[in-house]
């Protein structure tokens, strides 16, 4: 598809007039003869999606494509007067890409889709700042996490920036003591350098790099791919809500907000961490050991109250539901069809999912209509289960009985076939 829409672009916009294989910049820079390491050459040639769109390197460095290599010499190709430079330093780098990206009308030309925002978005980042505004290097530049040859869409997989890829990209400077040596967040304590030892043992993690699900979020979802790092309070919800919308905004609606806004706590991340958020259980509401609640409400509070008034209502909901589980169980085995009883079961167990949701309303009325809701479910399965069980009692007593006359009759009429075989014996050996 891509190579096609290159082929159409090259014929309807006249641009990019020579092949790369008439390039003579890539003739001579994948010559063993000029060069002992083709590797720029191999990585370009290796489905570069500039390749594709009919970028040659004389687009990006300037030159002459056409002459240079029968000379053999590379000053005609590499010629100033021809617009070619030296590639540029790390500083210049995002200005030297932008020109073409941040160019709406060029940009049109080849996708009206494809954002021309990278470098405005850069900018505001705390790596475009540091490089454009301080003068670091040591921050991350177009290149370290596109690469400046092979560059690939993100939806390829090879892409550095592809979500199967963008941790380790990311990591390459954030898991490195030394690089990231001195540095402070805009708290003052030292970054640390265990995102991705933590993100990979996260739920997120491990769905994204494990199972290779793209709903799972990676670095550049929380923290933007371009700008927005690192998110601040605000935009940290923001980004959590954009995929866990029903608990965002039963967050917002809580008892918690705004107090919590006032004390500069961040929504989500307070109670499940940044990088190493794990499954959620239920533990994790209620006054026991290792519940949240407890860390901020003392016995006799409104929030203490609260907590122990849902924990009660979901440990309840649980407990009917593990209840009417064990007796449909029995019926079953004992042969009684339970299509219906498992159907309404479920949606019990929906209650108990989405309760897990609505405790973020922090509002214990709001969680025990839903426990209330699921434990009523669950106890008419319970009771009609053990009614199927009765019944199946009364019809097995029923059967016992029928089971006993029929013996009895068998037995009857066992004494009477012996009888009457015993005097036959008789006659036979008297006659
Ligand atoms: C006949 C061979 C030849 C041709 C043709 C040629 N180059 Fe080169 N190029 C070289 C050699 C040799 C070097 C390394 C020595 C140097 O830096 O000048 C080089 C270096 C470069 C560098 C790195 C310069 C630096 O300062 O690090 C770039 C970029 C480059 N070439 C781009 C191009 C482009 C674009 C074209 C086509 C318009 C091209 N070359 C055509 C031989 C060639
Ligand atoms: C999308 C723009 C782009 C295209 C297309 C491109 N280059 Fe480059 N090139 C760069 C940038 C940016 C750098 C410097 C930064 C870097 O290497 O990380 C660079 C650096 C180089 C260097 C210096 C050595 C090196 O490895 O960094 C050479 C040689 C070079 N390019 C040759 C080529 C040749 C030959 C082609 C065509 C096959 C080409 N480039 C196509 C952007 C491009
Ligand atoms: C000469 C103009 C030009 C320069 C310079 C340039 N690009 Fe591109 N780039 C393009 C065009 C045209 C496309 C094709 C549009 C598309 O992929 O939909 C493209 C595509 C891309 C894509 C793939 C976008 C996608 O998801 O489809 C990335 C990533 C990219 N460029 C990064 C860079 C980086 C990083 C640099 C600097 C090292 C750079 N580009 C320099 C013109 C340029
Ligand atoms: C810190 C890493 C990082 C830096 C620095 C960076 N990018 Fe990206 N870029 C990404 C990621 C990650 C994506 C993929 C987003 C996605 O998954 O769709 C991306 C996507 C793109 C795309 C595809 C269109 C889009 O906006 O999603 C283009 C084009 C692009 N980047 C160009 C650039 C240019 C030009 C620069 C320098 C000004 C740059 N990038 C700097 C990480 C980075
Ligand atoms: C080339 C190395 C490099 C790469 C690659 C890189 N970063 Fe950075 N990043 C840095 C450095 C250095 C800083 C420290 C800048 C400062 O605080 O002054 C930084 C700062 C940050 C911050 C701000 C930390 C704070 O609290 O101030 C965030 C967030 C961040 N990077 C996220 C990312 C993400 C996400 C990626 C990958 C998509 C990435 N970085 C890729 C070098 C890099
Ligand atoms: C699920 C969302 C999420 C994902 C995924 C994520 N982060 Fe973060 N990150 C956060 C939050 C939340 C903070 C804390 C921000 C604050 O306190 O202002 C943070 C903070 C940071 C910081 C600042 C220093 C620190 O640790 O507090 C860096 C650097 C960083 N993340 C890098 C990364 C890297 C690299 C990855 C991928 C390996 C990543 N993050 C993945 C949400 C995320
Ligand atoms: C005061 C602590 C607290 C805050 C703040 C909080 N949560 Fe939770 N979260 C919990 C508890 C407790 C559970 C477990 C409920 C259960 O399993 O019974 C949970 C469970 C979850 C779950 C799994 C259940 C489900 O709904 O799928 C997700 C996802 C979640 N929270 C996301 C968020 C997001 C997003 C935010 C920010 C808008 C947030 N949480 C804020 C305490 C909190
Ligand atoms: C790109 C989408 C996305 C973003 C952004 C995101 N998550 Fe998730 N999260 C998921 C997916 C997908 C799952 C796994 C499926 C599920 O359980 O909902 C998940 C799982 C979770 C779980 C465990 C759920 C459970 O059932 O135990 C918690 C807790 C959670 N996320 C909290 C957060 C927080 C906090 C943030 C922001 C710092 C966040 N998520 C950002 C998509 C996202
Ligand atoms: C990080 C601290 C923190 C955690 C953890 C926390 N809360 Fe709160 N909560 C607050 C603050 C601060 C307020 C507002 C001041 C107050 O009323 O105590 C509040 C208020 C409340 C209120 C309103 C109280 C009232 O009297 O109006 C309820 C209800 C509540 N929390 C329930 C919970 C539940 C349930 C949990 C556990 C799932 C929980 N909170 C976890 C800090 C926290």
């Amino acid at each position: 598809m891509r190579k096609i829409a290159a082929i159409l672009l090259t014929i309807f916009t006249g641009a990019a007039g020579v092949h790369a294989k008439d390039s003579s910049c890539i003739s001579c820079h994948r010559s063993p003869d000029w060069f002992s390491d083709t590797s720029v050459v191999v990585a370009y040639l290796s489905g570069d999606t500039h390749l594709n769109f009919g970028i040659g390197c004389e687009d990006c460095h300037g030159g002459d494509p056409r002459i240079g290599m029968a000379e053999g010499d590379p000053t005609l190709a590499m010629d100033p007067a021809k617009g070619y430079k030296p590639p540029p330093d790390r500083t210049g780098i995002p200005a030297f890409c932008a020109r073409c990206h941040s160019d709406i009308d060029f940009m049109k030309r080849y996708n009206p889709r494809l954002p021309t925002d990278q470098m405005a978005l850069y900018k505001t980042s705390v790596h475009g700042k540091q490089l454009l505004e301080s003068g670091d290097t040591k921050v991350a530049v177009c290149t370290d996490c596109h690469g400046a040859h092979g560059i690939l869409p993100a939806a390829d997989s090879r892409s550095k920036v592809n979500f199967r890829n963008v941790p380790r990209t990311c990591a390459t400077c954030h898991s490195d003591p030394v690089h990231m040596a001195g540095y402070k967040t805009e708290g003052g304590r030292a970054i640390p350098v265990d995102q991705y030892e933590e993100f990979v043992q996260s739920v997120h993690g491990k769905l994204a790099l494990e199972k290779e699900d793209q709903a799972a979020p990676v670095c550049n979802d929380c923290h933007g791919s371009h700008g927005a790092t690192p998110p601040n309070i605000a935009s940290v919800s923001a980004s959590c809500g954009e995929c866990h919308a029903s608990n965002r905004d039963f967050f917002n609606a809580s008892p918690h907000a705004a107090p919590w806004k006032e004390l500069g706590y961040a929504d989500c991340e307070q109670c499940h961490g940044s990088h190493l958020i794990m499954a959620a259980t239920d533990k994790m509401v209620g006054v026991d050991n290792g519940a949240l609640c407890i860390q901020c409400h003392d016995p006799g509070t409104g929030g203490y109250q609260a907590a122990l008034t849902m924990q009660a209502g979901i440990d309840s909901l649980r407990a009917a539901i593990a209840a009417a589980e064990e007796v449909v169980h029995q019926a079953e085995t004992k042969g009684v069809e339970g299509g219906e009883a498992r159907f309404d079961l479920g949606a019990a167990k929906d209650n108990l999912v989405r309760v897990r949701a609505v405790v973020h309303t922090f509002d214990p009325a709001q969680v025990t209509e839903i426990t209330s809701a699921g434990i009523k479910t669950a106890e008419a399965v319970r009771l009609t289960a053990e009614e199927s069980l009765g019944d199946l009692r009364v019809r097995q007593i029923g059967l016992g009985i029928s089971l006993i006359l029929i013996m009895i009759v068998a037995f009857g009429l066992w004494r009477k076939i012996k009888q009457v075989d015993s005097r036959t014996d008789f006659t036979a050996h008297g006659g």
